[in-house]
């Protein structure tokens, strides 16, 4: 079985049922407070374990209570040894919704951004040569863990999300694979992220020649183009989407899996967007992604395959 290590966030997310976003100097009362597990780290994790992975999430837990992360990770099967326990505020969001389902996010990075290198190092030393490394934009020590990660012989699957120009810096080039959305994309690239997906792809693709690219499009579908190979469209499965939090996550977490087990690319491309699909129909992110089991025998899997762009 493949051996997945995700360095990535946990967030606690706050979330808010206000009337109306609070405007600059306003104080309103909210209607209602929720209190999830998040962070694209965690999502992630959660997804690959579903997915049927042996997953390791790495990362920092803060102060206080951190349950409501470790308990949907453990739930999953994710295993948690590795997690750390750092004397500062856990990563969180506080997350205001209106009647509308307009939504406002302000992220704290919290301990997310306290990684330190002596604890990867630890963390390194369980893992070596064919496993996978899975990373998001959401940590610190991201260059760190891309040279130390290589160097062991992981294959170092990246989400550059959410994007920022600084990542271009980092030692992409030690990467296996690259996932992005179209917004993500348009910001590396400088084309408009309703571009045509051929152009997004192949400017993605002579960036970044020696890993395989992944783009995903939302409800236009995803674009998957390994390392000198041509690139593989996939559509996106007709659902009624209650709630699209995480879905990329579900689709990265199920095509990491896929790929790393020996999938080819549109078999492992079907199988991400299916659960994808699965996940937007239902509320929440990490509590919303199936199983592979579930994905496999869905009506969706079984049906026509949907048509891209
Ligand atoms: N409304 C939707 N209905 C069905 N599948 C969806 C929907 N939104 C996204 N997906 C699936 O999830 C994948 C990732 O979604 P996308 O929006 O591109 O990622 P991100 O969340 O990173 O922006 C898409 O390629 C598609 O397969
Ligand atoms: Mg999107």
């Amino acid at each position: 079985m493949v051996k997945i290590l995700n360095f990535g966030s946990l967030n606690i997310d706050y979330v808010y049922t206000m009337d109306q976003i609070v405007t600059p100097g306003e104080t309103q009362a909210s209607l209602k407070r929720g209190v999830f597990p998040g962070g694209k780290g965690l999502n992630q994790s959660v997804a690959c374990a579903r997915a049927g992975a042996a997953v390791w999430h790495a990362g920092a837990l803060g102060q206080g209570d951190c349950s409501v992360l470790t308990d949907v990770l453990e739930d999953a099967g994710v295993h948690t040894e590795f997690l750390k326990a750092h004397d500062v505020p856990p990563g969180h969001t506080v997350i205001q919704v209106d009647r509308s389902g307009q939504n406002c996010i302000i992220l704290y990075g919290g301990a997310n951004q306290s990684l330190r290198r002596d604890e990867i190092d630890d963390t390194l030393a369980h893992f070596g040569a064919g496993d996978v490394m899975l990373l998001q934009n959401e940590v610190n020590e991201l260059g760190y863990l891309i040279e130390c990660g290589f160097k062991r012989g992981l294959k170092i699957c990246f989400n550059l999300s959410p994007f920022k120009k600084e990542l271009l810096d980092l030692p992409l080039e030690r990467c296996a694979l690259l996932a992005v959305n179209e917004v993500e994309a348009s910001g590396i690239t400088g084309l408009s992220a309703q571009s045509r997906p051929e152009d997004l792809i192949n400017a993605l693709a002579s960036r970044f020649k020696d890993s395989c690219v992944v783009l995903t499009l939302g409800t236009r579908g995803s674009v998957v183009k390994p390392s000198g190979e041509r690139a593989e469209y996939f559509g996106c499965y007709r659902v009624k989407a209650v709630d699209t939090t995480g879905s990329g996550d579900t689709y990265t977490g199920f095509l990491v899996h896929a790929l790393a087990s020996g999938a080819k690319v549109r078999a492992a491309m079907k199988e991400a967007a299916c659960a994808a699909a699965i996940s937007v129909t239902r509320p929440g992110a990490a509590c919303s992604i199936p199983s592979r089991e579930e994905v496999i025998a869905s009506e969706l899997f079984n049906g026509p395959e949907p048509v891209f762009g």
